[in-house]
């Protein structure tokens, strides 16, 4: 891999104007894939949307459902790798998502935020199970779960409104007994990415 250095921490407040100009900018990559939520694209996109969206994060974090992480690529912000969902008791499991903006494509940054916030979940955050639901189209995030060695547990049909219709998606699933050596360790020894 040879993007540079990928990290994730908290989101901030101050995230609002790189935030806003990477999806403005890669409006059309990411619409695609991306749940159908009301309003423009461009106004739920402005620097003026990031506040709401931040303490939303911020809540459902402080609550316990959710893990939000931004990522960053050499210390400059390029995407958001999400836990949700997060359900305690007999489950202990959550959804994993995540998008990088195009300029960063094809560099592993996905895999490694991904990694990295795997590796979280289930060395400290508790998790048994996680699961991550995806377009049969989206190749490129297809790739991205199977470098991760999630494996492909079926097809939820017309599952989730994206692009604005119901498409059907496929769940991609791990457990931490899949991964005994954690993610991060097994992605070094295939070569996939280096610590610093
Ligand atoms: C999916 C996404 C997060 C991948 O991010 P990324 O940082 O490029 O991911 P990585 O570089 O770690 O891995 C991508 C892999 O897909 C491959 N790839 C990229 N485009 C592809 C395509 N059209 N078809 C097949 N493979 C493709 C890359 O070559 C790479 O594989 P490799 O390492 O074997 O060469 C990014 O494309 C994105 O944000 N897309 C829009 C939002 C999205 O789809 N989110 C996920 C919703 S489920």
């Amino acid at each position: 891999m040879s993007a540079g250095t990928i990290e994730l921490r908290k989101a901030k407040l101050s995230d609002a104007k790189t935030w806003s100009r990477i999806r403005l900018r890669d409006r059309r990559y990411l619409e695609e894939w991306e749940p159908t939520v009301g309003g423009a694209w461009g106004d739920r996109n402005s620097t003026f949307a990031w506040p709401p969206q931040w303490s939303a994060l911020r809540a459902l974090a402080r609550r316990g459902q959710s893990l939000p992480f931004v990522i960053t690529l050499n210390g400059g912000l390029v995407g958001q790798v999400t836990v949700g969902n997060v359900v305690r008791g007999a489950l202990c499991s959550a959804w994993i998502g995540y998008w990088v903006g195009r300029h960063v494509t094809s560099g592993g940054v996905a895999t490694a935020a991904a990694a990295l916030v795997v590796d979280h979940c289930f060395a400290s955050a508790g998790l048994h199970r996680l699961e991550a639901t995806v377009r049969p189209e989206n190749s490129a995030s297809i790739r991205v779960l199977d470098k991760l060695g999630f494996r492909e547990e079926g097809k939820f049909l017309r599952y989730l409104d994206v692009a604005g219709d119901w498409r059907d998606h496929l769940c991609y699933a791990l457990t931490v007994e899949d991964v005994p050596e954690g993610l991060v360790s097994r992605l070094r020894h295939e070569g996939r990415l280096s610590l610093p």
